[in-house]
């Protein structure tokens, strides 16, 4: 039991951590982890461009995704980790993405951005590695207009099997890694029945392995403009 802990006793990853092994990743990241989330990253900027409009990605990282997106869209990233924003502003400075928008150092947990912001909020690989992933939804589901789309795309918890297990078994050495295996799908749900003003509109594995989730929630329109409707 205390080897296999059940996910609900494992803590959030702490701020600092997750920022002290975003440091050390910054420089590899796009060899290595580039590839690996390549499915998961493509899918989500896909469901993204079919919202279109003005996007924000949360923890953009190194802005590997700059390229899945075209010029029916305007992209603004913010990521906290200021040694993965340096990547992802050098990206930028190659000309080669004039649809990004912007890309800043700024916490998902406090975005200084107003309300209706943004048609799309796109986080990848992401939501499972912040402090207080509710409080970063919450933050999510302001910025995004009624009738918007938040997407997120992750690894999330096997819950069964001998997956399941060792997920659990490596789930506290992982942090440290900056990853988090054990993040269980029920957490989003409960958060979107909790918050009242977003829908969850889709939950689907991702091809061609089904490790990753693709995670879509929409912004339902304010009880005002219900009430005129
Ligand atoms: C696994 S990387 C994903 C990067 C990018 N989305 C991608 O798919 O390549 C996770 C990112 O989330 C960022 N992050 C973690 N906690 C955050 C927070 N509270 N606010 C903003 N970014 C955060 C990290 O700095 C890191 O760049």
């Amino acid at each position: 039991m205390a080897l296999s802990p059940h996910p609900d006793t494992i803590a959030d990853p702490e701020r600092h951590v997750m920022e002290k092994a975003y440091a050390r990743w910054a420089p590899l990241y796009d060899m290595v982890c580039g590839p690996i989330f390549e499915s998961g990253r493509r899918a989500a900027a896909e469901a993204a461009r079919q919202v279109g409009g003005r996007i924000l990605e949360v923890g953009v990282g190194t802005g590997l995704s700059f390229s899945d997106y075209d010029h029916a869209t305007r992209v603004v990233g913010i990521d906290m980790s200021a040694p993965m924003v340096a990547k992802a502003k050098a990206r930028l400075a190659t000309g080669q993405f004039p649809h990004v928008e912007s890309v800043m150092v700024m916490d998902a947990t406090d975005l200084a951005f107003g309300a209706g912001s943004f048609d799309c909020v796109v986080a990848q690989f992401v939501i499972t590695l912040v402090e207080d992933p509710e409080r970063v939804l919450d933050e999510c589901a302001r910025v995004v207009r009624p009738g918007g789309e938040i997407i997120l795309v992750n690894h999330l918890y096997s819950e069964k099997g001998l997956t399941a297990v060792l997920e659990r078994l490596v789930a506290r050495p992982a942090r440290k890694m900056g990853l988090r295996p054990e993040f269980p799908f029920a957490r989003l749900a409960a958060w979107a029945e909790r918050h009242g003003a977003v829908a969850l509109i889709e939950r689907r594995p991702i091809k061609p392995l089904g490790v990753y989730t693709l995670v879509r929630f929409r912004r339902l329109p304010d009880a005002a403009q219900r009430a005129a409707a």
